[in-house]
């Protein structure tokens, strides 16, 4: 059984955007720039925001993180937003989901630039992904496509099973996988929480994409063998034992399933990387687009 491990696909990913920053720094030029804005104080959102900061540095792209109030209301938020958007020194926009409830997601994304628009959300980056042309690839999707790229795994004429209907995972990844554009080609099914029998579908998946958000979800007796699973789930499970009072569990019954699927990737150390690894790829693309 073949681990999919982000960290050393996410490695490759890293060492050619390293390599591309320094070329960028020779020839004279500013090196790209991502602003992030995260708006309150909810726990997991600081960790992702941290970690794209991070990566950033380790990369040599700018970044720049907006911390709002959760009390900041949705045309302050806007008033920011357009700020970046004509900021000539910015080329990457995210506003980092959930928002709080008294702002709507809807008119977040849709006021951002679509050519500053890195994570993909616009609806001009998903017209755009649904017609296979050149466009921000959602970074959860990209990453997985990048890390079955990695390591080699052919998706062409297989059947994938999708478990998640969400605009950040699970409906751009089914596109992706069901066009061929980079690469995908397969025969699609998407599967949700009104699919009947979820488990009749899912045994006859060469590839399986868990993102449904429900921890140890995907179990041994639902996987046909040889299958390759793909967790993208991350939830916190409280666990006194744990040191910071919770676990993070993906949506696959890892141990479980690794002795029936052919690859399985762990969940830390799997996707998350990888979705990290696919917004840079989009800032350096962002970045690329206005200064051609
Ligand atoms: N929340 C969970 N995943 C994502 C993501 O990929 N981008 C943003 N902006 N927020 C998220």
């Amino acid at each position: 059984m073949l681990i999919l491990d982000g960290k050393v696909a996410s490695q490759s990913v890293k060492e050619n955007l390293t390599e591309a920053t320094r070329q960028l720094k020779e020839q004279g030029k500013r090196p790209p720039h991502l602003a992030a804005i995260l708006i309150g104080n909810n726990g997991a959102s600081e960790t992702y925001v941290a970690s794209k900061v991070k990566f950033c540095a380790e990369i040599g792209f700018t970044s720049t993180l907006i911390r709002l109030d959760d009390t900041t209301e949705e045309k302050e938020l806007l008033a920011k937003i357009e700020e970046l958007n004509t900021d000539d020194r910015v080329d990457g926009i995210l506003v980092q989901l959930p928002l709080p409830k008294h702002i709507s997601e809807a008119n977040i994304i849709n006021s951002i630039d679509p050519d500053k628009d890195v994570d993909g959300f616009h609806p001009v980056s998903v017209g755009r992904l649904v017609q296979g042309l050149d466009t921000f690839i959602p970074a959860t999707p990209y990453g997985i496509m990048l890390m079955l790229e990695h390591f080699q795994l052919t998706t062409k004429g297989k059947h994938a099973v999708v478990i998640g209907r969400s605009n950040i995972v699970g409906r751009p990844m089914s596109i992706l996988l069901s066009s061929n554009i980079p690469f995908g080609n397969c025969t699609v099914t998407i599967c949700h929480s009104h699919t009947p029998d979820l488990r009749q579908m899912t045994l006859q998946a060469d590839i399986i994409i868990a993102a449904l958000g429900k921890p140890e979800f995907v179990k041994a007796d639902m996987v046909k063998p040889g299958a390759i699973v793909i967790d993208v789930g991350i939830t916190r499970v409280d666990d006194a034992t744990a040191t910071r009072g919770y676990r993070i569990k993906g949506d696959v019954d890892f141990k479980a399933v690794s002795s029936v699927a052919s690859a399985v990737s762990p969940v830390p150390g799997g996707v998350g990387l990888m979705t990290i690894a696919g917004l840079m790829k989009n800032t350096l693309s962002a970045y690329e687009r206005r200064n051609q």
